[in-house]
């Protein structure tokens, strides 16, 4: 028996269009069934990373066991075969995010290194010193810091929007930082990875091209919990990361659209990227490879695609539903719970639930949790502003997937009510 026949056949192909029953998903992510502290895992942190399931992992060893040599480099067999399995992936990455172009996704190492490529290659490449650039006041620090470091080495100025107490972008403030047509890129989360919050995008959209300037995206969470439409929503830029949405680590998407990746320089030089190079000078390869120097990520986006294939034989849409019940059950359990405090109240919100406890520290809360076997994020969550914004120095998060039921839920309301106990 070869590698390849003793690997469980993907999940598409065995239950395309099967209704949607997360007792069958869970069979499919091996480490669900861990104990912890001799407790059932309940793992509510996906927000910070997503757990793999099995067709992710068979497709990685596959590839490695069978069929795997650097890409775009060789005529043998093996690497050919390596760079369809490679660029096939592209294609799956523009279905997903329905890109017009497979030539317009560019292949990164994460979300923050996509954020990066932008604030580097349009931000220093296309913006102006003393044009700006707009964030909001919910952002994670991969779309703050970047654009700060551009702010001191490029004289561009840093905005930041407003958002109100419930947690929503305050849309007035917003346009109003917009007023004076000196905004050249607008940089906004998609869903917030602290308040669950989805951001209206295309009513951002709509303003931020009436004020001249482009759109950047941020959807490392909301990819994984809604259909992401690019086109649809307006964005000129598009970023999310491989690791929440059920692939691995070390592969993270830029999208934008063709015009600006043309015009936009290169990010880092290398092997891959180049046209032709002598000692005096260098040209480009075509986008997306102008953005890819080095060896990429192979085996990474090979598992990303197998993650896609997962996500798409389950259906989007049916995994939408599932999480959207789990938030509305979530919060109303945890609203019962007295002395707790959920953070955030958006109107439109998805699976990521921040709450305080009154008389205990997060990260209390948090240890107390983990002893029950239960995974839960606490901190600031890589947005200190956010949490001076709302005068918190903390909170504990639990967040959804695919794989998320609606027991554990309740595992986690109970076990609250007596972390609460101990605690007054
Ligand atoms: N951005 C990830 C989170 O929110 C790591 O936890």
């Amino acid at each position: 028996m070869n590698a390849e026949t003793k690997i469980r056949p993907p999940f598409d192909a065995a239950r395309e269009r099967a209704p949607f029953d997360v007792a069958r998903i869970r069979e499919d992510f091996p480490i669900l069934s861990q104990m912890v502290h001799g407790k059932q895992l309940v793992f509510l942190d996906s927000a910070a990373s997503a757990q793999k399931p099995r067709a992710v992992i068979a497709a990685m060893t596959s590839a490695m066991e069978t069929q795997y040599a650097n890409v775009h480099r060789g005529l043998h067999w093996m690497s050919e075969r390596t760079s369809d399995a490679y660029e096939g992936v592209r294609d799956k990455v523009a279905a997903l995010i329905n890109a017009p172009s497979r030539a317009e996704i560019v292949f990164t190492r994460n979300t923050t290194e996509s954020i990066n490529l932008v604030a580097h290659s349009y931000g220093r490449g296309i913006l102006k010193p003393g044009q700006a650039v707009l964030i909001t006041a919910m952002e994670h620090h991969a779309n703050i810091v970047p654009w700060q470091m551009l702010r001191d080495a490029h004289g561009v100025e840093l905005r930041v929007a407003p958002i109100t107490d419930a947690g929503e972008l305050d849309m007035e403030g917003f346009a109003k930082c917009l007023e004076d047509g000196r905004v050249g890129l607008v940089a906004v989360t998609h869903m917030s990875n602290v308040l669950g919050t989805y951001l209206p995008i295309q009513r951002i959209a709509a303003l931020t091209h009436a004020a001249g300037a482009q759109l950047l995206v941020d959807g490392s969470q909301a990819v994984v919990h809604r259909a992401v439409d690019v086109q649809a929503l307006g964005a000129d830029f598009y970023v999310f990361t491989g690791h929440k949405l059920y692939g691995p680590t070390g592969i993270g998407v830029l999208w934008a659209r063709r015009a600006l990746l043309d015009a936009m320089p290169p990010f880092m030089g290398g092997g891959d990227m180049i046209g032709s190079v002598s000692f005096e000078r260098s040209t480009w390869a075509e986008v997306p490879h102008k953005f890819e120097a080095g060896t990429p990520a192979i085996l990474e986006a090979i598992g990303l695609g197998a993650a896609i294939d997962y996500v798409n034989a389950v259906g989007m849409d049916a995994i939408s539903a599932h999480e959207s019940a789990l938030t509305d059950h979530a919060i109303a359990k945890l609203s019962e719970i007295d002395g707790l405090t959920i953070i955030g109240r958006a109107q439109d919100r998805g699976g990521v639930i921040s709450f305080t406890m009154d008389g205990a520290h997060a990260h209390d809360v948090a240890t107390l949790l983990d002893r029950n076997g239960i995974a839960v994020r606490a901190g600031q969550h890589c947005a200190e502003p956010l949490m001076r914004r709302l005068g918190l120095s903390s909170t504990a998060r639990a967040s959804f997937g695919i794989y998320t039921t609606p027991e554990e839920i309740d595992f986690l309301a109970a076990t609250l009510v007596r972390v609460r106990s101990f605690f007054q």
